[in-house]
């Protein structure tokens, strides 16, 4: 499903890489600055999308998660989502330059930082630092789980085992190699020049994520052409997209509310697309995440920094 724009030569694609990566980091940064006591969902996320094509790149996505949830959460048009003091946010935005992308995420609690939350928070940075140490070409992929792990245990909170980091390529979100957060014996090799994110989740639950309901995420994953006018609609709609995520209220406000979820339900049914639902800690554990992308050099380039981070 890769389709590609134009060959851009190997300096062009870094530039791109970099640039989307200095939009990400900064609407990150941006959006998180704008999560207080009493602010809705729907403006924090609406803001980062709107910055995102303020500074000049494509949204990939702009999404969020509190407290349980680890990932994979948008407001709806609707939605009556408030942050409250002692919130745990995640906040995961990528960035795109001709399908270019940077992925990248942090997390705040709502209000002062304190206790396990700030413990949680802490951990997950000092989890990202300690792979990213690591990333060279030839480093075997269980040795950036294990780093991962072994942070997280010194800290005596689990990593999620089952939420990855991965490779990146244009248009793809994931492009098949899946970064592990523990060791899972994988031997595979990074490449000079490839790009990954590396996304440790750490819980103070029992560290494994499950689906929950309500999805709000969606990617294009099979082009079939599905009866209804209004299936056809959405698919128009986020061509642009070219198989990177689209949301619910993306496709309500140009259509409706009934036209887009009845289109949406169709794509569903027809598996033309597939939902990404909010993915909650099992035993109901805080989640705090951090993430950078970067691309496998001798020097690491993490292109997904900004100034004002530590981590
Ligand atoms: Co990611």
């Amino acid at each position: 499903m890769i389709d590609v724009v134009k060959d851009s030569s190997r300096d062009e694609i870094e530039d791109k890489i970099i640039l989307a990566g200095r939009i990400g980091g900064q609407v990150r940064r941006e959006g998180v600055a704008r999560i207080c006591e009493g602010t809705t969902y729907l403006e924090v996320m609406d803001y980062c999308e709107r910055r995102i094509v303020e500074l000049g790149g494509g949204i990939a996505w702009a999404q969020m998660a509190v407290n349980d949830i680890a990932a994979h959460y948008c407001p709806e048009q609707d939605d009556v989502g408030v942050f409250k003091v002692g919130d745990l946010v995640k906040i995961d935005i990528g960035v795109h330059i001709d399908g270019y992308i940077a992925d990248n995420a942090m997390t705040v609690e709502v209000g002062s930082v304190t206790g396990v939350r700030q413990e949680l928070i802490k951990t997950s940075q000092n989890a990202l630092r300690a792979a990213i140490k690591l990333v060279r070409p030839g480093v075997q992929l269980w040795e950036l789980g294990e780093a991962q792990t072994s942070e997280t245990e010194k800290a005596g909170f689990q990593i999620v085992r089952n939420l990855a980091g991965h490779s990146i390529e244009q248009y793809r979100v994931h492009a098949g190699i899946s970064i592990p957060t523990y060791n899972s014996k994988e031997k595979t090799q990074l490449v000079e020049g490839m790009q990954i994110a590396i996304e440790p989740f750490i819980t103070n639950g029992v560290g494994l994520i499950k689906e929950g309901n309500n999805p709000s995420i969606f990617m294009v994953a099979n082009k079939r052409m599905p009866r209804s006018p209004y299936a056809r609609k959405i698919l128009e709609q986020v061509a642009p997209q070219n198989g990177l995520p689209f949301t619910t209220r993306w496709l309500t406000r140009t259509l409706g509310k009934g036209p887009a979820l009845l289109g949406l339900r169709e794509l569903l049914r027809e598996g033309i697309v597939r939902a990404y639902p909010p993915l909650p800690e099992v035993k109901g554990g805080l989640v705090a995440q951090f993430e950078h992308s970067m691309i496998v050099k001798d020097k690491t380039l993490v292109y997904t920094r900004h100034e004002d981070d530590t981590w």
